[in-house]
C-alpha cells in the first residue's frame, strides 16, 4: 500500500463507520409476497364511502399479507394470461414502477413475480416528501414513470399519460386501504431532484408521485 491509498483509507474508514447505513442493495433479501386475498375487503359501496386522505401515522409495520394485497390491489397482475394489470395504462404500457421504501430499505415492485426487490439497503423514507409525517409512516410508495417503455408519444404524452395512470394506481391503494381500515395520503410534494437522485434512477425515470400508507396513529 503507497502513501496515497493510505491516506485515502484514512478518509474512508471514519466515514464508513459513521454511515453504517451507505450499504448496497445486496444486503437486502429479495422478498416473496404472499399471494392476495382476493375474497377480502369490504363491498365497494362502501369503501367508496370511506376513502380519504389521513396524515396521521402509528410506526406499526405493515404485516406481509397486508402489504402484499396492497400491492396487487394497487397495480398487480390480475389476468396472468395476458400479464394485464389492475389499473389500466395508455397503450398497455405498464409504465410506472412502484418503489417501496420501508425502514429496512427500497424495494422495487415485480408484479409479474409478485415480489420485492431490493434496491437500496438505506432508509429514505424521510427523502420521500416534504412533511414530517412522512419518516413516521412505516411503508411509503413512489410512483416511478419509466419513459423509455412509452414507445414514440411525445414528451408531452409521456409527462400526461404517466401522471393519468399514476392516479389509478393510487386509487386502487386508497380504495385497499379504506376497505382494510388503514391511513393513507397520495403526496405530490416532494423534492423530486433529491430523490431521484437518492435512488438512483436514469434520467428516463421520473418520480411522479409518492403515497404513505399505515395504520392510523390511536
Ligand atoms: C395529485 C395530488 C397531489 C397531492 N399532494 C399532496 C401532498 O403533497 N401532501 C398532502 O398531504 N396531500 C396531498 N394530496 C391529497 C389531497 O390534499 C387530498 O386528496 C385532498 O385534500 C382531498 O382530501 P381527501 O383525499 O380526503 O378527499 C394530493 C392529492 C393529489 C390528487
Amino acid at each position: 500500500m503507497n502513501i496515497r491509498s493510505v491516506q485515502a483509507a484514512r478518509l474512508v474508514l471514519p466515514l464508513l463507520l459513521i454511515c453504517p447505513t451507505l450499504t448496497s442493495a445486496q444486503e437486502l433479501k429479495p422478498i416473496q409476497l404472499l399471494e392476495p386475498q382476493i375474497d377480502s375487503g369490504r363491498p365497494l359501496m362502501q369503501v367508496l364511502k370511506d376513502r380519504k386522505s389521513s396524515r396521521a401515522f402509528s410506526t406499526e409495520g405493515l404485516p406481509m399479507q397486508v402489504l402484499s394485497n396492497m400491492l396487487w390491489a394497487g397495480f398487480g397482475v390480475n389476468r396472468p394470461e395476458s400479464g394485464k394489470r389492475t389499473a389500466p395504462s395508455a397503450m398497455n404500457w405498464q409504465e410506472i414502477d412502484i418503489f417501496v421504501a420501508t425502514a429496512d430499505g427500497l424495494y422495487l415492485f415485480d408484479a409479474k413475480a409478485h415480489t420485492l426487490k431490493p434496491v437500496l439497503a438505506e432508509d429514505i423514507r424521510a427523502m420521500t416528501g416534504l412533511q414530517p409525517f412522512v419518516q413516521e409512516a412505516p411503508v411509503n410508495l413512489i410512483y416511478v414513470a419509466d419513459f423509455s417503455r412509452m414507445g414514440t408519444a411525445t414528451d408531452d404524452q409521456k409527462v400526461f399519460y404517466s401522471a393519468a395512470a399514476t392516479g389509478f394506481i393510487s386509487q386502487n391503494v386508497y380504495l385497499y386501504c379504506a376497505s382494510e381500515g388503514l391511513a393513507t395520503v397520495v403526496r405530490g410534494l416532494i423534492d423530486r431532484p433529491a430523490l431521484e437522485k437518492v435512488m438512483r434512477l436514469r434520467p428516463d425515470q421520473r418520480v411522479t408521485l409518492a403515497q404513505s400508507v399505515g395504520y392510523p396513529r390511536k
